[in-house]
């Protein structure tokens, strides 16, 4: 049996900061190239159809679903997957706000929550708490812990104040 041509092509990334040159399926995904090239796993495979939130990155700043982004599509744009906003000595304010509020049962869709708040209050740092609701509506918890993710972007608005009003104090 004739064996199925397999059509690839380069493509650059721009990934938390770094360039990358990557070899990739014609029809690879965002989510598929920084997960299975770039091993980055905070992105989470949920859904694939743009509906559940689990694989959401910033592109441009902006909260988009990666399962349904063309890799090749996103080629010179700024890219930022959950690794890019801190790590476990220097988390991300919101990723300390979560571990704070301890926001987590299974923890799968975190990486989506995370990455929506932070585009939320980017733009608009003293949400109300509709806002907020509506910003992760398209974000679904199968474990029902929205009461406490609700708290943790609470939380993180807080820490962000009290940040800015140290910075204006000094
Ligand atoms: Fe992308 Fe569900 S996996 S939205």
């Amino acid at each position: 049996m004739a064996a199925i041509p397999q059509f690839t092509h380069p493509i650059e990334l721009l990934v938390n900061g770094a360039n990358h040159r990557l070899t990739v399926g014609g029809s690879a995904t965002l989510l598929q190239v920084l997960r299975n090239d770039l091993g980055l796993n905070g992105p989470k495979y949920g859904c694939g159809f743009g509906q559940c939130g689990a694989c959401t990155v910033h592109v441009d700043g902006v909260a988009a679903r990666a399962c349904v982004i063309p890799a090749a599509k996103v080629q010179g744009r700024d890219i930022t997957t959950l690794e890019g906003l801190g790590d476990r000595l220097r988390p991300h304010l919101v990723q300390s706000a979560f571990i704070q509020a301890q926001a987590a049962q299974c923890g799968y869709c975190l990486n989506g929550m995370i990455m929506t708040t932070v585009a939320l209050l980017a733009q608009n740092p003293h949400p109300s708490q509709q806002a907020v609701r509506d910003a992760l509506s398209g974000n679904l918890c199968r474990c029902g812990t929205h009461v406490e993710i609700l708290a943790a972007v609470e939380h993180a608005v807080a820490m962000m104040a009290n940040t800015t009003s140290d910075m204006a104090q000094r």
